[in-house]
């Protein structure tokens, strides 16, 4: 079932992409590019958007930093002069490093929570009112399946997804009556920019461009979460709602850590 209105035709839409300079964002961008939509990428690095706006005729580059909610609203407000605003707005901006709790460390912790989650409410809080008074638009967040239950390594990136993936059912339940679409995209592992840290087996791993479709899907489908690959995530999944004991001994095995 539906839980959003479907996004049937793409030509003309306009789509606001934060975190778009490089990975699954750019590829996203791309996708709806190529299916005719008025795409607008954002990200810190201003060559990384002008090399998309170069290769995407007709896409505008708005850059900013998550973490600065002024330059978030400045972006937008760029955005509505330009495009007249966002049909969908997509809140893929994040920041990831492998972290274990006996190497604890503060400002590792608070780096991931001003850019993975108080970047994603600077976007809301820019572009919630437009879509409210319009009464339409989709706001779809960048979550992960690193957001279901505690997983090793992801000490400061874990609970922020954790975070998205409440903040988006929260989202959903005070939005959808006033006609807004509200999303979360939690995928497995990607090969991007982000992962390639990663020193540790990646099961499942997919490309950027295999992302972009799979949430693309998603959108015309209506779907609330998105996951994917599904090979992966719904055996994640079925342990979501495990009884703890058995829970950490299968990610103990699973990951040898
Ligand atoms: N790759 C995976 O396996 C995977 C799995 C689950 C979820 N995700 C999520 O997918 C999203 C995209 O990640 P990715 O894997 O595609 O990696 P990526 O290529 O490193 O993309 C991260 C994007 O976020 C932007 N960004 C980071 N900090 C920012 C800031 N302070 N302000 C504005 N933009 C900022 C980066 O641009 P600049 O550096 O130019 O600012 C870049 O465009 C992230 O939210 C990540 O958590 C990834």
């Amino acid at each position: 079932m539906a839980l959003n209105p479907r996004i049937d035709d793409w030509n003309g839409r306009r789509v606001w992409i934060v975190g778009a300079s490089s990975g699954i964002g750019r590829a996203t961008a791309a996708a709806l590019h190529a299916r005719g939509a008025r795409v607008a990428v954002s990200a810190r690095t201003q060559g990384g958007l002008d090399a998309f706006v170069s290769e995407h005729p007709g896409s505008i580059a708005l850059p900013l930093d998550v973490t600065d909610a002024a330059s978030v609203q400045g972006a937008c407000a760029q955005l509505r002069t330009t495009m007249g605003g966002a049909d969908l707005v997509f809140a893929c901006a994040g920041h990831y490093q492998p972290l274990r709790a006996t190497a604890f460390s503060l400002p590792l912790m608070r780096r991931h929570v001003e850019v993975n989650y108080l970047g994603v409410l600077h976007v809301i809080d820019a572009v919630l009112p437009d879509m409210l008074a319009a009464g339409r638009g989709h706001l779809s967040l960048m979550g992960s399946v690193a957001g279901y239950r505690g997983l090793p390594q992801a000490l400061a990136y874990g609970p922020t997804k954790a975070a998205l993936n409440n903040l988006a059912e929260v989202l959903y339940l005070d939005l959808h009556d006033h006609g807004l679409g509200i999303s979360i995209v939690n995928p497995g592992f990607v090969d991007t920019p982000l992962t390639a840290q990663n020193r540790f087996h990646m099961p499942a791993l997919m490309t950027s461009e295999q992302a972009a479709l799979e949430i693309v899907r998603g959108w015309q489908a209506g779907q609330f979460e998105i996951h994917f690959p599904r090979r992966f995530t719904l055996g994640l999944k079925t342990l979501q709602s495990a009884w703890h004991g058995l829970y950490f001994a299968a990610i103990r095995r699973a990951t040898g850590l």
